[in-house]
This record gives C-alpha cells, structure tokens and sequence, in this order.
C-alpha cells in the first residue's frame, strides 16, 4: 500500500484531458468491449434485475474482492448474488479524494477491484473522471458496459424505442436543475421534433417542473408520456399517462427518484409502420446489394 495521498483530481482530469486532445489511447485499438483488460473494471450493473447484468460482469463481480458500488440504484440482490467474497463499499457520499486512493491501494495491493456502476457507466455515470484520476497515478482501467435504463424502461412498456413512422430519433437528457441552466435543458426542442423518444434520467423530482415548461411551450398535452419507477426491479411500477396528467399520477404514486421518465408516441408502440428491414424493398435489386441494405438497416 501507498502512503502517497492522490494529486488533486481536478488537476488530474484536467492533464488526461490534455493527453487525450493530442493523441488517442493506444488501447482503443488493442481491445474491443468485453475483452478481458488489465486495470480496474468499470462495470454496468443494468438497470436492477441480477439476469440483466452482461456475462463478462458477471465474471468480474465474481473474482472481485473489493466492488465499490453505486448504492442504492444497484440491486442488493446482485451484490448477494455474484461478489461472494468481496469486500462491498458504498459510493454515495464518497468524492473523488475518498474513492481514489481507496481503489488504487487495494489495485496495488494485488487485488481484484471492480467500480460497479447503475445501468451502464457511459450514461449519466461519472465514471471517466474516476477513470482519468486513477490513470493520472498509474492505474489502468477500462469500461464493461450494462444495461441502461432506458432499454429496460423499453422492454417493460413493450415496445421500441426507435419506431418506424413514429421516432427516427432517442435522446437521452435530463431536466434542468443544479448540472443544466434553464438554456441547457433541450427537453422542450426534443418534444418539437416531433419524431424523437425523449428519455429523461434524474428527472422523477421534477416531472410537474417538466410538464408544465412543455405545456407552456405549447405542446399537445395528448403527447404520450410513461414513467417507469426502478424498471426491472421485483418493485417496478410503470405510470402511463400524457403530458397534460402524468405530474398528478406520479405525484399520488409518490415517486420522487429512481424512475425513467419516457416521452413520445413510441411509449404505445401504436401508428407505426412495418419497415424497410423485412418488406419487399429489401429483396430489390441484386443479392450483394440487398446484403449491403439489410447489414446497414440492422
Ligand atoms: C445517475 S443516473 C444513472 C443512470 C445509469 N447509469 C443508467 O444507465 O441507467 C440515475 C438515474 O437513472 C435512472 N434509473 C437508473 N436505474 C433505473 C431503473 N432501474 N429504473 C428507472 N430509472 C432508473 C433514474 O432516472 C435515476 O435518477
């Protein structure tokens, strides 16, 4: 173990930053997603289901024996289920000057750490700051991506979140808050486009918030929205609604973290149309093309 406390790690992402505008990691084109890596796994635990969490995660949890967690969006019964022996550390409340030394003295000491992250750790996650803070003082480390909310939100509504004729389009955003000004949040322009599925994360606070600036903006209060409290959990609870009352609906459900809140007409899965991918335009033309059409629209 090092008694070596870390530099600041500001000063650290600020100096892989700068690394990073002048020449590409090496590693992006030595490994792909999923390959076994030296360094500290940064792991998406999905969205709460054990079932939901990638097998190269699985594998990792197992030989852990230091996990430090997301809290309370990683289901406990994972952390039963698949870190037998590990040494279990709660991130929340923790910063950066807690959380580093804490993984690369337990790095240094020979041991298998894993940053266990909610859903997967590229989505609202914080994970490169950890990642750029422990490769400023010599510790590899790479993602293992999970399962995101959004696509377990998807897959309990029963439908898609990209929908021909009816969302060309996924944005992932949150609402305006302590991180995003009032110019920052796009929610509103989203819901403009007309064919996008507006996925909100950290917004279950403030769905009246959100609303209300959407009806203000003039959007139909008819706009299909759902909100899906911790999705895939023995606990999940899917609210259906529109943008003119889903506010009441959550606000009587109680929820105020933890769900996803998804807007658009691809919330119902109806109007759409078939699509190109099976239809007779697929076959047109010669054999090599239509493999071309069908490897792109995949
Ligand atoms: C800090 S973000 C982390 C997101 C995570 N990295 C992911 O990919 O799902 C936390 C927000 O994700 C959403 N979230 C995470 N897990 C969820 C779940 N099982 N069901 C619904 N929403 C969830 C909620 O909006 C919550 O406020």
């Amino acid at each position: 173990m090092t008694d070596e406390t870390p530099d600041d790690p500001q000063d650290a992402i600020d100096s892989e930053s700068e690394r990073r505008r002048e020449e590409l990691d090496d590693r992006i084109f030595e490994h792909s997603a999923g390959d076994d890596q030296e360094g500290i796994p940064f792991v998406g635990a999905g969205p709460g289901n054990p079932r939901l969490l990638t097998v190269a995660g699985k594998e990792l949890l197992e030989e852990a024996d230091l996990v430090v967690h997301a809290g309370s969006l990683v289901n406990s019964e994972l952390l039963d289920e698949y870190c037998g022996h590990a040494e279990l550390v709660n991130s929340v409340g923790k910063d950066l000057e807690e959380l580093i030394p804490l993984m690369r003295d337990a790095y240094e000491d020979g041991e298998n750490v894993v940053r266990l992250h909610s859903g997967d750790p590229a989505i609202y996650g914080a994970a490169l700051e950890q990642m750029d803070a422990l490769e400023h003082e010599g510790i590899p480390t790479y993602f293992v991506p999970g399962v995101t909310s959004a696509f377990a939100a998807s897959a309990t509504l029963r439908t898609q979140l990209t929908l021909n004729e009816v969302s060309n389009h996924v944005a992932f955003t949150r609402p305006q808050g302590k991180t995003l000004t009032p110019e920052e949040d796009h929610i509103s322009d989203f819901i403009e486009m007309g064919d996008v599925t507006t996925c909100i994360y950290l917004g279950t606070h403030a769905v009246r918030d959100t609303m209300d600036r959407l009806l203000e903006d003039d959007h139909d209060p008819e706009t299909p929205v759902a909100v899906i409290y911790h999705a895939s959990w023995p606990d999940e609870d899917v609210i259906v609604g529109s943008i003119g009352d889903i506010a009441d609906k959550v606000e009587e459900a109680g929820y105020r973290a933890s769900a996803l809140v998804v807007i658009g007409d691809a919330v119902t899965g109806a109007g759409y149309e078939r699509s190109f991918l099976y239809g007779d335009w697929a076959n047109r033309g010669s054999s090599e093309n239509s493999a071309e059409t069908e490897a792109s629209d995949d």
